[in-house]
């Protein structure tokens, strides 16, 4: 049997208008002048008004926002969000958004807290030491930002991600209010819940660090996501698809953040940091191809899956395998995404473009997780198929 450690430090907080209570909470972890770290988006359409009447009330007659937060925000943003924290004497951070604001806050938090350089704290258990209160309220249900140890931050000079990871960067508190996510757009709700989806399929296969802990997390997480992220996708305002999602999506970022990803995520690190594709979409595209490339070496765990979830009654585990990839084909399909990388704006690429990068694939952490090695021709294959 495998040794593990398992641990989620972040307390999860659910309910119908809980944003309401960010002040609150973060206050318990310490925190008094707090930056509320956001997009525009959610600022222009009012969606954290109940948070700012909180700061308000609690005495904050003027409230921090920084609301410049890009999709897959880069290195410049987390300068400009902690240099406005700073300049405030903010001592604490709330992140209101989806997966690029929670990561630029846990990056803005690196800087706050220790200073110096961001590029200096990259890597994986660089960072040893307690950072600010940092509260996370997901926008989006995907991620899992809002519980998870790493932060991708874009390098638009090198065109990569790069890659923060400690279990200090993990939020203290994540408040899942579902009312919030009432505005996601249905195919950013699809491709939002392929990410959590991913984050299951890949944990629960993921080497030497998975754990009966985390897999009963992934499982229940999958099972979810199949169930409720064709309500959520059909009808924004069904508050208890919305629910179930977000709640889905937590705990498969618990899961991965305790077991890994794998080389669906690896795939779509490099692809979006190259093409700017949505991570959410590029994983989705991948999925079915990473899941087929691993069953040589995971059918005894996707077999269980398939039986486990009801998509095969078959004890033949390849043949259990093959029913649970053919289930996710067709959710992606139930939920209206594109399955081609084509349809999704990447470029055909060749030769040394193509050579580059799979140099990125193969150097991307989360590939380290994987089950089963990934040649050179093994990912051009698997981009070529996908394509
Ligand atoms: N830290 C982690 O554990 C982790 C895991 C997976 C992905 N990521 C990162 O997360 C990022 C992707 O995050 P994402 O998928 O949540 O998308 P996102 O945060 O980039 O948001 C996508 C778009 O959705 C909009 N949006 C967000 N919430 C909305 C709402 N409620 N209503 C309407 N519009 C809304 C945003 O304004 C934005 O335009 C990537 O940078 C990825 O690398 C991080
Ligand atoms: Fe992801």
């Amino acid at each position: 049997m495998n040794t593990f450690v398992f641990q989620s430090p972040t307390k999860v907080c659910f309910g119908e208008n809980s944003a309401a209570t960010a002040f609150d909470v973060v206050k318990d972890f310490g925190g008094s002048r707090p930056l509320l770290l956001t997009d525009k988006f959610l600022v222009d359409n009012n969606l954290i008004d109940s948070i700012i009447d909180g700061l308000k009330d609690g005495g904050l007659t003027e409230p921090f926002v920084f609301c410049d937060v890009p999709s897959d925000s880069d290195v410049d943003c987390v300068n400009s969000a902690s240099n406005y924290a700073k300049e405030n004497g903010c001592d604490s951070i709330i992140a209101v958004g989806g997966g690029s604001v929670m990561d630029t806050a846990k990056a803005t938090n690196i800087c706050l807290s220790l200073g110096g350089d961001l590029l200096d704290y990259q890597g994986l258990n660089i960072i040893e030491e307690r950072l600010r209160p940092l509260v996370a309220i997901p926008t989006t249900a995907g991620t899992g930002s809002e519980v998870s140890f790493v932060a991708m931050i874009k390098d638009r000079v090198e065109h990569r991600k790069l890659v923060f990871g400690s279990r200090f960067l993990a939020p203290d508190a994540a408040i899942l209010d579902p009312v919030l996510l009432v505005s996601l757009p249905p195919k950013l709700t699809a491709a939002t819940g392929l990410d959590a989806l991913t984050h299951c399929l890949e944990a629960l296969v993921a080497s030497v660090t998975n754990s009966a802990v985390s897999d009963a997390l992934a499982l229940e997480a999958a099972r979810l996501i199949f169930d409720y992220l064709p309500r959520a996708t059909k009808n924004g305002e069904d508050i208890e698809a919305r629910g179930q999602t977000l709640v889905a999506s937590t705990m498969a970022g618990i899961a991965f953040s305790n077991s890994g990803v794998g080389i669906v995520h690896a795939l779509a690190h490099a692809t979006g940091a190259r093409f700017q594709t949505h991570h959410g979409i590029t994983n989705a595209v991948y999925l079915p191809h990473g899941m087929r490339f691993n069953i040589a070496y995971s059918s005894e765990i996707y077999g269980k899956v398939a039986r486990a979830l009801g998509f095969s009654k078959s004890l033949d585990d390849n043949e259990a395998s093959e029913a649970l990839v053919a289930a996710v084909e067709q959710l992606l399909e139930e939920v209206g995404l594109p399955n081609t990388l084509r349809a999704i704006g990447v470029p055909e690429m060749k030769d040394a473009e193509l050579d580059e990068w799979v140099t990125l694939v193969t150097e991307d952490p989360a590939i380290i997780f994987n089950p089963r090695e990934a040649t050179a021709e093994d990912i051009i294959a698997i981009y070529k198929r996908a394509y």
